[in-house]
């Protein structure tokens, strides 16, 4: 096994050489070619398999130089061993001709380069270049190693945001309907009562009048508690995209239908909630944007998946509407898809309206066990 990790070479340090060459003789002429060539480097020489896998193991290395045929073995065996650690150095066969077949072969398997020994002039240059070659990969794999790892952090961010604006909006509308809510309903006793004991008809009508603002009052606070916390999980989504439909239609005038392919759909709450929110920004943006004539709300919970399309049959989305600063509106919904492993499709024709779908896949209902 090979243990030691590769520590990244610096330009100031002398590389560090392992060469794998059962030949003294050239293995003293590839030490005097890199000296000649000014190339600070240590060279460590092994001339068997074991003896390469043991200074991998004690070692880090920058460049891996390897004949191509060793007594009982060959650099393919080698680089076999070499080519699964993350980060290996690059292997550059430094050998007499190995025929064409054999080179592309090893080229095929992912050698950083060949020098012939009759060229050894040019191995100083290979040395280079192909540090260079590795240095840049390493550099981009980490690159998306980092990109991989930060996405997954704001995913993990936005997660967090979503469900604690959640709590946030749930502990509001609990107080609105306790505190609020009570007080209110305890002043309308109050008038009723002032109401019914009143001499005057002045009276009387002044407790009506407060009366009939009171109600006013009572089914705002219901209707600030209704967005607030949606009614998803006491009556079931569709029930509740229905009544959100049904009051964007009358305050907009967009006549927007719902359609299902069943009365009730049974789903997790967390993917009702994200199911009812992705509903009710596609229809806050079909107001602000589309200037739409209707509006289309499906779902269907066939196939194992659940789906959501709100369309519009209005402008369709302008170019760049969906990397726009600031408006993270449809970037939201899209992270909240992912929250319940779903996903969000946006497609849209100039002029010919938008549409938003989610689709969430569903749990299989759990296998009847059929052992006697
Ligand atoms: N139904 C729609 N019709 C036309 N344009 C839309 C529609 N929905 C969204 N857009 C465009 O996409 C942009 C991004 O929307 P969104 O992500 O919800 O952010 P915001 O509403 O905060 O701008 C909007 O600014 C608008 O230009
Ligand atoms: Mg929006």
């Amino acid at each position: 096994m090979i243990a030691a990790p590769m520590a990244p070479h610096s330009n100031s340090l002398p590389l560090r050489i392992l060469h794998l060459e059962d030949s003294t003789a050239d293995h003293e002429l590839a030490r005097l070619t890199l000296r000649r060539a000014g190339l600070g480097h240590t060279l460590h020489r092994v001339d068997t398999l074991e003896g390469f896998r043991d200074s991998l193991g004690q070692e880090s290395f920058d460049v891996v130089l390897a004949d191509y045929n060793l007594p009982g073995f060959t650099a393919l065996d080698a680089w076999a061993l070499i080519s699964g650690q993350p980060g290996h150095p690059p292997f550059i066969l430094l050998s007499g001709a190995i025929g064409e077949a054999a080179a592309v072969d090893a080229m095929r398997l992912g050698i950083a380069d060949y020098v012939l020994k009759d060229e050894i002039a040019r191995l100083p240059h290979v040395i280079e270049r192909a540090r260079e070659v590795h240095e840049a990969r390493i550099a981009r794999e980490q690159a998306v190693q980092e990109l991989a790892h930060s996405q997954q952090h704001l995913a993990e961010l936005t997660e967090h945001l979503q469900s604690s604006i959640e709590q946030e909006r749930a502990a509001i509308s609990r107080e609105i309907h306790d505190d609020i809510g009570g007080s209110l309903t305890a002043i309308l006793f109050d008038l009723a009562w002032i109401g019914r004991h009143a001499q005057q008809t002045e009276v009387c009508e002044h407790a009506q009048a407060a009366t009939n603002m009171l109600q006013h009052a009572l089914g705002a606070s219901q209707r600030i508690m209704m967005n607030l916390r949606p009614p998803v999980l006491d009556q079931g989504l569709v029930a509740a995209v229905q009544w959100l439909a049904s009051g964007f239609e009358r305050r907009s005038g967009v006549a927007t239908q719902v359609r299902s392919n069943a009365t009730v759909i049974h789903l997790p709450p967390e993917v009702q909630l994200v199911a009812y929110r992705t509903a009710q920004e596609a229809l806050t943006n079909a107001s602000k944007y589309a200037q739409a004539q209707t509006i289309h709300i499906d779902m269907a919970d066939t196939g194992g998946v659940f789906t959501l399309e709100i369309s519009d049959d209005g402008r369709g989305l302008e170019d760049g509407a969906l990397t726009k600063p600031k408006s993270f509106g449809l970037t939201g919904l899209r992270e909240r898809a992912k929250t319940v492993d779903g996903w969000l499709d946006i497609s849209s024709l100039s002029g010919q309206g938008t549409s938003i779908i989610l689709s969430v896949p569903l749990c299989p209902p759990p296998e009847k066990d059929n052992t006697p």
